[in-house]
Protein backbone atom coordinates (compact mmCIF):
# COMPACT_ATOMS: atom_id res chain seq x y z
CA UNK A 1 0.00 0.00 0.00
CA UNK A 2 1.07 3.11 -0.98
CA UNK A 3 -1.25 5.54 1.06
CA UNK A 4 -1.37 9.56 0.47
CA UNK A 5 -3.53 11.54 3.18
CA UNK A 6 -4.27 15.57 2.44
CA UNK A 7 -5.39 17.07 5.57
CA UNK A 8 -7.65 20.67 6.06
CA UNK A 9 -8.78 22.52 8.67
CA UNK A 10 -11.25 20.20 9.88
CA UNK A 11 -8.70 17.78 11.36
CA UNK A 12 -7.77 20.51 14.14
CA UNK A 13 -11.17 21.81 14.68
CA UNK A 14 -11.66 19.56 17.72
CA UNK A 15 -8.33 20.53 18.85
CA UNK A 16 -9.79 23.94 19.23
CA UNK A 17 -7.93 25.88 16.27
CA UNK A 18 -10.98 26.32 14.49
CA UNK A 19 -11.80 26.19 10.29
CA UNK A 20 -12.23 28.58 7.94
CA UNK A 21 -15.46 28.27 6.49
CA UNK A 22 -17.72 26.91 8.66
CA UNK A 23 -20.13 28.85 10.78
CA UNK A 24 -17.46 31.41 13.12
CA UNK A 25 -14.61 29.99 10.82
CA UNK A 26 -11.36 32.70 10.85
CA UNK A 27 -13.00 34.29 7.24
CA UNK A 28 -15.95 35.14 8.56
CA UNK A 29 -14.36 37.06 11.44
CA UNK A 30 -11.29 38.70 9.17
CA UNK A 31 -11.22 39.68 5.56
CA UNK A 32 -8.66 36.91 4.38
CA UNK A 33 -7.79 39.64 1.65
CA UNK A 34 -6.40 42.18 4.57
CA UNK A 35 -4.81 38.80 6.47
CA UNK A 36 -3.61 36.14 3.56
CA UNK A 37 -2.19 37.83 1.07
CA UNK A 38 1.10 39.58 0.29
CA UNK A 39 -1.15 42.91 -0.91
CA UNK A 40 -2.51 42.76 2.78
CA UNK A 41 0.86 42.33 4.11
CA UNK A 42 2.98 45.57 2.30
CA UNK A 43 -0.20 47.12 2.87
CA UNK A 44 -0.80 46.84 6.80
CA UNK A 45 2.56 44.28 8.10
CA UNK A 46 1.61 44.65 11.53
CA UNK A 47 -1.82 43.71 11.55
CA UNK A 48 -0.72 40.60 9.26
CA UNK A 49 1.91 40.32 12.05
CA UNK A 50 -0.44 40.01 15.03
CA UNK A 51 -3.28 37.77 13.26
CA UNK A 52 -0.03 35.01 12.51
CA UNK A 53 0.77 35.47 16.12
CA UNK A 54 -2.59 35.01 17.48
CA UNK A 55 -2.87 31.86 15.81
CA UNK A 56 0.34 30.80 16.79
CA UNK A 57 -0.47 31.33 20.17
CA UNK A 58 -3.85 29.42 19.98
CA UNK A 59 -1.90 26.87 18.40
CA UNK A 60 0.75 26.39 20.98
CA UNK A 61 -2.16 25.87 23.26
CA UNK A 62 -3.60 23.31 21.51
CA UNK A 63 -3.36 19.49 21.61
CA UNK A 64 -3.06 17.14 19.20
CA UNK A 65 -6.65 14.90 19.01
CA UNK A 66 -6.95 11.84 18.26
CA UNK A 67 -7.07 11.98 14.65
CA UNK A 68 -4.09 13.62 14.71
CA UNK A 69 -2.93 10.67 16.50
CA UNK A 70 -4.21 7.79 14.54
CA UNK A 71 -2.49 8.91 11.24
CA UNK A 72 0.66 9.08 13.45
CA UNK A 73 -0.28 5.22 14.10
CA UNK A 74 -0.82 4.52 10.53
CA UNK A 75 2.64 5.75 9.48
CA UNK A 76 4.66 4.15 12.40
CA UNK A 77 2.41 0.89 11.22
CA UNK A 78 3.24 1.04 7.70
CA UNK A 79 7.40 2.59 7.52
CA UNK A 80 7.89 4.29 4.31
CA UNK A 81 3.91 3.79 2.88
CA UNK A 82 2.22 6.58 4.26
CA UNK A 83 2.21 10.29 2.59
CA UNK A 84 1.00 12.91 4.62
CA UNK A 85 -0.29 16.40 3.17
CA UNK A 86 -1.59 18.83 5.02
CA UNK A 87 -3.30 22.79 4.30
CA UNK A 88 -2.65 23.67 7.95
CA UNK A 89 -0.07 25.90 9.59
CA UNK A 90 -0.52 24.16 12.85
CA UNK A 91 2.56 21.81 13.87
CA UNK A 92 -0.32 19.45 15.63
CA UNK A 93 0.28 16.26 13.32
CA UNK A 94 3.88 16.05 14.07
CA UNK A 95 3.53 17.10 17.67
CA UNK A 96 1.15 13.83 17.29
CA UNK A 97 4.24 12.15 16.18
CA UNK A 98 3.75 12.06 12.75
CA UNK A 99 7.44 12.16 10.74
CA UNK A 100 6.49 12.27 6.77
CA UNK A 101 4.86 15.59 6.68
CA UNK A 102 4.65 18.02 4.04
CA UNK A 103 2.89 21.52 5.20
CA UNK A 104 1.65 22.81 1.38
CA UNK A 105 0.94 26.19 2.96
CA UNK A 106 3.68 26.68 5.31
CA UNK A 107 3.75 26.45 9.05
CA UNK A 108 3.18 28.91 11.83
CA UNK A 109 5.88 27.68 13.44
CA UNK A 110 8.72 29.04 11.11
CA UNK A 111 9.71 32.47 9.91
CA UNK A 112 10.66 32.98 6.41
CA UNK A 113 13.11 36.33 5.37
CA UNK A 114 10.92 38.09 2.49
CA UNK A 115 14.79 39.45 1.65
CA UNK A 116 17.28 36.82 1.38
CA UNK A 117 14.51 33.59 1.35
CA UNK A 118 16.11 32.10 4.50
CA UNK A 119 14.03 30.39 7.44
CA UNK A 120 14.14 30.17 11.24
CA UNK A 121 12.01 28.65 13.93
CA UNK A 122 9.59 31.79 14.73
CA UNK A 123 9.53 33.17 17.97
CA UNK A 124 6.22 33.02 19.92
CA UNK A 125 5.43 36.41 18.65
CA UNK A 126 7.41 37.97 15.48
CA UNK A 127 7.62 41.85 15.11
CA UNK A 128 8.64 43.60 11.96
CA UNK A 129 12.28 45.00 13.95
CA UNK A 130 12.78 41.17 13.92
CA UNK A 131 15.72 40.66 12.49
CA UNK A 132 16.87 37.70 10.00
CA UNK A 133 19.39 35.77 11.37
CA UNK A 134 21.43 35.10 7.86
CA UNK A 135 21.00 38.36 6.32
CA UNK A 136 20.21 40.65 9.01
CA UNK A 137 17.67 42.33 6.99
CA UNK A 138 14.45 43.57 9.50
CA UNK A 139 12.04 41.67 6.68
CA UNK A 140 10.89 39.20 8.64
CA UNK A 141 7.03 37.56 7.44
CA UNK A 142 5.37 34.15 8.76
CA UNK A 143 6.61 31.31 6.49
CA UNK A 144 2.72 30.82 5.44
CA UNK A 145 1.45 30.77 1.90
CA UNK A 146 -1.06 33.21 1.06
CA UNK A 147 -3.25 33.35 -1.54
CA UNK A 148 -1.83 33.98 -5.06
CA UNK A 149 1.58 32.56 -4.33
CA UNK A 150 2.49 29.14 -4.84
CA UNK A 151 2.41 26.42 -2.59
CA UNK A 152 5.50 24.73 -1.39
CA UNK A 153 6.48 21.01 -2.59
CA UNK A 154 4.36 20.83 -5.41
CA UNK A 155 6.73 18.38 -7.33
CA UNK A 156 7.26 16.03 -4.25
CA UNK A 157 3.29 16.02 -4.13
CA UNK A 158 2.44 15.56 -7.57
CA UNK A 159 4.77 12.81 -7.41
CA UNK A 160 2.99 10.99 -4.50
CA UNK A 161 -0.60 11.35 -5.60
CA UNK A 162 0.89 9.73 -9.41
CA UNK A 163 1.83 6.54 -7.29
CA UNK A 164 0.06 6.11 -4.21
CA UNK A 165 -2.51 3.04 -4.05
CA UNK A 166 -5.03 4.95 -1.68
CA UNK A 167 -5.60 8.65 -1.36
CA UNK A 168 -7.53 10.07 1.58
CA UNK A 169 -9.00 13.39 2.43
CA UNK A 170 -9.68 14.47 6.16
CA UNK A 171 -11.05 17.65 6.86
CA UNK A 172 -10.59 19.71 4.29
CA UNK A 173 -13.91 21.35 2.66
CA UNK A 174 -12.01 21.12 -1.18
CA UNK A 175 -12.41 24.46 -2.41
CA UNK A 176 -8.96 25.56 -2.73
CA UNK A 177 -6.61 24.51 -5.49
CA UNK A 178 -4.44 23.24 -6.30
CA UNK A 179 -4.82 20.77 -2.80
CA UNK A 180 -8.55 20.23 -3.89
CA UNK A 181 -7.71 18.99 -6.87
CA UNK A 182 -5.40 15.68 -5.34
CA UNK A 183 -7.96 13.40 -4.88
CA UNK A 184 -9.38 13.59 -8.75
CA UNK A 185 -5.44 13.33 -9.72
CA UNK A 186 -4.99 10.26 -7.88
CA UNK A 187 -8.11 8.89 -9.10
CA UNK A 188 -7.21 9.10 -12.34
CA UNK A 189 -3.97 7.35 -11.41
CA UNK A 190 -6.30 4.56 -10.35
CA UNK A 191 -5.54 4.67 -6.30
CA UNK A 192 -8.73 3.79 -3.76
CA UNK A 193 -10.17 7.31 -2.91
CA UNK A 194 -11.22 7.86 0.85
CA UNK A 195 -13.25 11.27 1.70
CA UNK A 196 -13.45 11.89 5.79
CA UNK A 197 -15.04 14.96 6.71
CA UNK A 198 -18.02 16.29 9.20
CA UNK A 199 -20.28 16.68 6.05
CA UNK A 200 -19.64 16.15 2.40
CA UNK A 201 -17.36 18.24 0.54
CA UNK A 202 -17.40 20.13 -2.38
CA UNK A 203 -15.78 17.23 -4.07
CA UNK A 204 -17.16 14.21 -2.48
CA UNK A 205 -18.26 12.97 -5.83
CA UNK A 206 -14.77 12.36 -6.48
CA UNK A 207 -14.12 9.79 -3.55
CA UNK A 208 -15.41 5.95 -4.57
CA UNK A 209 -15.76 5.88 -0.16
CA UNK A 210 -16.67 7.83 2.38
CA UNK A 211 -17.10 8.10 5.85
CA UNK A 212 -18.69 11.22 7.87
CA UNK A 213 -18.51 12.82 11.15
CA UNK A 214 -16.01 14.13 13.79
CA UNK A 215 -12.81 13.22 12.23
CA UNK A 216 -11.62 12.45 16.30
CA UNK A 217 -13.80 9.48 15.58
CA UNK A 218 -13.86 8.70 11.74
CA UNK A 219 -10.08 9.21 11.43
CA UNK A 220 -9.49 6.48 14.52
CA UNK A 221 -12.04 4.16 12.61
CA UNK A 222 -10.42 4.36 9.39
CA UNK A 223 -7.19 3.64 10.48
CA UNK A 224 -8.29 0.54 11.99
CA UNK A 225 -10.43 -1.29 9.21
CA UNK A 226 -6.46 -0.05 7.26
CA UNK A 227 -4.39 -1.60 9.87
CA UNK A 228 -6.87 -4.82 10.10
N1 LIG B 1 -14.18 16.73 11.89
C1 LIG B 1 -14.05 16.56 10.55
N2 LIG B 1 -14.28 17.55 9.66
C2 LIG B 1 -14.63 18.76 10.15
C3 LIG B 1 -14.79 19.01 11.53
C4 LIG B 1 -14.53 17.93 12.42
N3 LIG B 1 -14.65 18.07 13.75
N4 LIG B 1 -15.16 20.31 11.70
C5 LIG B 1 -15.23 20.85 10.46
N5 LIG B 1 -14.93 19.92 9.52
C6 LIG B 1 -14.89 20.07 8.06
C7 LIG B 1 -15.92 21.03 7.50
O1 LIG B 1 -17.11 20.32 7.19
C8 LIG B 1 -15.21 21.53 6.23
O2 LIG B 1 -15.53 20.72 5.12
O3 LIG B 1 -13.61 20.63 7.76
C9 LIG B 1 -13.71 21.39 6.55
C10 LIG B 1 -13.01 22.71 6.78
O4 LIG B 1 -13.06 23.43 5.57
P1 LIG B 1 -12.30 24.83 5.48
O5 LIG B 1 -12.66 25.66 6.66
O6 LIG B 1 -12.54 25.37 4.09
O7 LIG B 1 -10.74 24.46 5.65
P2 LIG B 1 -9.75 23.89 4.55
O8 LIG B 1 -10.48 23.01 3.58
O9 LIG B 1 -8.59 23.32 5.26
O10 LIG B 1 -9.27 25.24 3.78
C11 LIG B 1 -8.27 25.07 2.78
O11 LIG B 1 -8.10 27.47 2.56
O12 LIG B 1 -8.06 29.45 3.67
C12 LIG B 1 -7.28 28.55 3.02
O13 LIG B 1 -5.02 28.16 3.35
C13 LIG B 1 -6.26 28.00 3.95
O14 LIG B 1 -5.46 25.75 4.15
C14 LIG B 1 -6.63 26.53 4.07
C15 LIG B 1 -7.37 26.28 2.78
Amino acid sequence: MRIVILTGAGISAESGLGTFRDKDGLWTKYDLNEVATPEGFAKNPQLVTDFYNARRANCASAQPNAAHHALARLEAALPGQVTLITQNVDDLHQRAGSRNVIQMHGALMSALCAGCGHRWPAPPAMALTDRCPACGQARARPDVVWFGEIPYHMEAIAEAVETCTHFAAIGTSGQVYPAAGLAAEARRNGAQCTELNLEPSEISRVFQHRRYGPASEVVPAWVDSLLD
